[in-house]
């Protein structure tokens, strides 16, 4: 064991947010940098001697070595056993159905999730709690306060772990247990799902493609998808974890997935596609439409899986309710009325779920920001997505173009778009931003375009659990007939500053669902750029990403 000295600068530096530090490879790679964020959240634990840690990630550039540092720091801190995924392979999602299993005592992830890898990539670490689940503000808040003041760290001079071969090896007096990243995960998605149905649906001709974008739900596809449910060889495609993914972007939406949506499109479409993102707790579900892909909202998504829980295994029973960050689109809301169950509304990201998810006051949860997921695990899950749609699609026998039709006659059509403006210049977009606070007093009542402005406001959450407050937690306009308008900058941005601007208007007119969305919302998208003057603020004309 030693302990060595830490450069005094530069440290963490940056305050790591409940989905971990993320930086550029270069910034991780400097001496030291990634010894000071494991020191200083190792300090913060408390009786985590002879205690289990699980670790692993997503397979990106730097993944390995980081492995090897976490460890030989595990086994100076006097942790009693580390499940290692092998290869240092664990997606998010599976990092957190490990952990809970195990009842492991918390899990170091290493990813940057969806940002780009490789040697001019970024890399990412965060610390899990023992619940499965991001650690909360307070632990990130002291794991960046430690790594301001110390100046030492303490670590193994052991020789590195082959993390390639499976079964229990020793790092000192700290056993290192590779695992299978698939097994456990595989194990619960057995739990949850009807396997049976999907494997008569696949030995029954249905046709998938899985693209796993070169990242981490690669391994995880291939072994449920064509191994457990048989689909055919050549389903999961993209599915080896690469360094660098390939030089794809691994955050799955019609404009990154251009190559699934093109395969999608034409008469030789396969009946499915999904794809998963760099860490695979993100999805995105495709069908085939007349001649073009189907893309589905992933607000659409999210309460089309609520209105048919109860054909999956696990939630026969019914849900409790769903929770849905604000600027997802509210048509769970219509779902969770419609069963007469609560839809809980909470700022974005993941963490807001976590104590709803514990408290058992909900069962599902989703983000328009293609996350999804439930209590079976404390992260969002691609893959339990596409297998919960395969599911869907084997119970009933419909394509996924019929079921979403089916659910907008129903529930009406809550038609959603998000655009994107980024890397604009960070002080024109805090400038936007306090114009439209300033102006939200003024616009209840008042009538644009035709619309009655019903409520504006900065939206603010209390925690009904643990009664926490959160505040400005983005700028919600909503009308009168339904419609919304939300803005909202990026917190995950790494360059400038990005404005997202969320669209929404519902359409109870059944011969109108098949408007494309930026058509039906074009009086929302007027709206939104003169009320918050986005061209003067950003000097954009247009957003550089809609989805
Ligand atoms: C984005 C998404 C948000 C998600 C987060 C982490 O955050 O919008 O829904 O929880 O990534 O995956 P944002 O950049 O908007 O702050
Ligand atoms: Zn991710």
């Amino acid at each position: 064991m030693s302990i060595l000295t830490l450069p005094t600068t530069p440290f963490a530096g940056q305050k790591p947010g409940t989905s971990g530090l993320r930086k550029k490879v270069s910034v991780f790679m400097q001496p030291g940098y990634l010894e000071n964020f494991v020191q200083a959240l190792f300090d913060g634990l408390e009786g985590c001697a002879g205690q289990t840690l699980v670790l692993g990630g997503d397979g990106r550039f730097h993944n390995r070595a980081a492995v090897q540092t976490v460890l030989r720091m595990a086994a100076a801190h006097g942790f009693g056993r580390v499940l290692v995924g092998r290869g240092g392979i664990l997606s998010t999602p599976a990092a957190s159905a490990v952990i809970r299993q195990h009842g492991a005592y918390g899990g170091v992830v290493l990813s940057a999730s969806h940002n780009p890898g490789g040697p001019e990539g970024d890399f990412g670490i965060k610390y899990n709690i023992a619940n499965g689940g991001p650690a909360p503000e307070k632990i990130t808040d002291g794991i960046f306060a430690r790594s301001q003041t110390i100046s030492r760290y303490r670590t193994s001079d052991a020789p590195p772990v082959d993390i390639d071969r499976l079964g229990t090896q020793h790092l000192e007096q700290m056993a290192v247990e590779v695992i299978d990243p698939v097994a456990d995960y595989a194990a619960l998605m057995q739990q949850c799902f009807d396997f049976d149905a999907i494997r008569r649906l696949f030995a029954g001709g249905f046709r998938m493609r899985f693209d796993a974008m070169n990242a981490v739900g690669g391994p995880y596809a291939h072994a449920i998808v064509e191994g457990l449910l048989g689909a055919p060889a050549g389903t999961v495609v993209n599915g080896t974890p690469l360094e660098d993914f390939g030089h794809l972007h691994p955050d799955p939406n019609p404009v990154n997935a251009e190559d699934l949506i093109a395969h999608m499109s034409g008469p030789e479409a396969p009946d499915f596609g999904a794809a998963t993102d760099g860490d695979a707790d993100r999805n995105m579900i495709v069908g085939r439409g007349a001649g073009e892909a189907f893309a589905v909202a992933p607000s659409d998504s999210l309460a089309l899986l609520a209105a048919h829980a109860t054909l999956v295994p696990r939630y026969r029973g019914g849900i409790a309710g769903i929770a849905r960050s604000m600027p997802t689109s509210t048509a769970a809301d219509r779902v969770a009325r419609a069963l007469g169950i609560p839809c809980h509304e909470t700022p974005t990201g993941w963490k807001f779920f976590g104590n709803l998810l514990d408290a058992g006051a909900v069962t599902l949860c989703g983000e328009e920001s293609y996350g999804t997921g439930s209590e079976h695990v404390r992260e969002k899950d691609g893959v339990w997505a596409v297998l919960f749609w395969l599911n869907i699609l084997a119970a009933t026998g419909q394509s996924v173009q019929q079921l979403v039709q089916a659910h907008w006659a129903r529930f009406g059509r809550n038609v959603y778009s998000r655009h994107d403006y980024e890397g604009v210049d960070s002080a024109g977009a805090d400038a936007l931003m306090a114009a439209l606070r300033a102006q939200l007093p003024a616009l209840a009542g008042q009538l644009l375009d035709g619309r009655r402005v019903k409520l504006a406001d900065d939206f603010a959450y209390t925690d009904p659990i643990d009664g926490s407050h959160s505040e400005r937690q983005g700028v919600r306009i909503l009308f009168e007939d339904g419609a919304r308008i939300v803005f909202r900058l990026s917190g995950t941005g790494t360059e400038g500053a990005t404005l997202r601007v969320y669209l929404e208007a519902i359409e109870t007119d059944v011969g109108r669902h098949g408007v494309p969305a930026q058509q039906a919302l074009a009086p929302l998208i007027d709206i939104a750029q003169r009320l918050a003057r986005i061209e003067a603020h950003t000097g954009r004309t247009q957003p550089s990403v809609v989805t």
